[in-house]
């Protein structure tokens, strides 16, 4: 049986879970706004990471948010800025995670949670959607003060869960399942939906899922087969990675 070890935010937890309180104060400029704050944090963290200037996840989170207000010229008030950031700690799951989880931790897997989120915005997102319990631990990249796709946060993880290279990372973020397939783990991407677009680095997800529900039955063939000639390639090991780096 496999560690699994899964993203959270845009895999199990939806970022746009804010647009509908977003769509009130600013209509129709809701879903815009929502997509940026999201890609904004996402560089806020990159650039922190590679600047060696860390803060953390929620800190990107905020001041991607100043970011918006002012690309988009909205003025927030600061309760309102306060209300969003509070939904957002609280965001929604996807609707297919619950029963998704709970059939992979029937099948004997060991689930974690893995995020860029510090352990307590992990948790407290967790438990407001009732999925706390399905994971044995939250392992969180802050306290390597870094952020992935940086490969000693995915090494992090595979010591922190006592795990192998064979653990697999979960993730519908391609960034995230390069940077784990590059750090030596197996990676499943979750397609979320059809217009997603994978980065074309030439390196592949060892498997792809439409939807959570697959992934069960997905990572079975997979250990049947044990996988094919082309995932087997783009699978590297850690040391040889390092040695690319020497
Ligand atoms: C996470 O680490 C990348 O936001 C994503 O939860």
């Amino acid at each position: 049986m496999d560690t699994l070890a899964f993203d959270i935010y845009g895999t199990l937890i939806d970022t746009d879970g804010v647009v509908s309180q977003l769509r009130e104060w600013i209509g129709q400029q809701a879903e815009t706004f929502s997509h940026l704050w999201r890609s904004k944090q996402l560089e806020y963290s990159f650039r922190r990471g590679l600047m060696q200037r860390y803060e953390n996840f929620a800190v990107c989170t905020r001041q991607a948010l100043e970011y918006c207000c002012d690309y988009h010229q909205v003025l927030f008030s600061p309760e309102q800025k306060d209300a969003i950031l509070e939904s957002y700690r609280k965001l929604p799951a996807y609707a297919d995670v619950d029963r998704s989880l709970t059939a992979l931790r029937a099948a004997g897997h060991s689930l974690y949670a893995f995020s860029n989120g510090s352990v307590e915005a992990v948790e407290e997102v967790l438990v407001a959607n009732g999925l706390r319990d399905l994971f044995l631990d939250v392992v969180s990249c802050d306290p390597l003060k870094t952020f992935k796709p940086n490969p000693d946060v995915y090494h992090y993880f595979m010591r922190k869960a006592n795990a192998s290279d064979d653990a697999w990372l979960i993730s519908s973020n391609p960034f995230d399942v390069i940077g784990a397939i590059s750090a030596g783990m197996r990676a499943a991407w979750v397609r979320r939906s059809q217009q997603a677009i994978f980065d074309p680095w030439g390196i592949d997800p060892t498997i792809t899922v439409s939807r959570l529900c697959d992934l069960n039955e997905k990572i079975a063939s997979y250990q049947i087969t044990g996988g094919n000639a082309a995932n087997k390639q783009s699978h590297r090991p850690p040391e040889e990675a390092a040695d690319v780096l020497r």
